[in-house]
């Protein structure tokens, strides 16, 4: 059996700047966010790919980085919420209600602001396909889709401090 122990050392392009990181060939892109980069938006949950709270978005689409090796992000853009800055899709879950302790909240805010971006005319049912990768504990979803509908709506065209 052959063991991976070595260190080495790859770019990352995390929200638009690159980053050099000494990472494990193990090293999942959740930890290094978190750990190497001290981006700790996305949240550890299940770390098995159920619970959608460490979503980030790789090259525009949703990815549970728990489940994605740093050393496969190489070359690709990634997206964090930190990266969002004022995205429309911020505004639309505060004045839907779209959270309540919020721990899932930074996963759900990638997923819908990709899903705006991906599929601008998304129904109901769209977006209730891409809803079902994330689980969320105390609010209703009911409030997460309403955000959605907002945005793709236009309701929400900017957000601004
Ligand atoms: S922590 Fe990645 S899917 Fe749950
Ligand atoms: S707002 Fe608490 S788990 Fe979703």
């Amino acid at each position: 059996m052959i063991s991976y122990t070595g260190k080495s050392i790859i770019e990352l392009n995390v929200n638009g700047q690159t980053a050099s990181v000494m990472i494990q060939p193990s090293d999942t892109l959740l930890y290094v966010l978190r750990e190497k980069l001290y981006l700790t938006g996305a949240k550890p949950g299940c770390e098995n790919g159920d619970c959608g709270t460490c979503t980030v978005l790789v090259d525009g689409w949703p990815i549970k980085s728990c489940l994605m090796l740093a050393v496969e992000a190489v070359g690709h853009e990634i997206l964090t919420v930190e990266g969002l800055k004022y995205a429309p899709v911020q505004r639309a879950f505060v004045e839907q209600w779209g959270f309540q302790c919020g721990y899932c909240t930074s996963g759900f805010l990638m997923v819908c602001h990709s899903l705006s971006q991906i599929h601008p005319d998304a129904n109901d049912f769209v977006i209730e396909q891409w809803l079902q990768s994330n689980l969320c504990r105390c609010t209703g979803y009911a409030e997460i889709k309403d955000a959605v509908k907002s945005i793709l709506e236009g309701n929400i065209k900017e957000n601004k401090p």
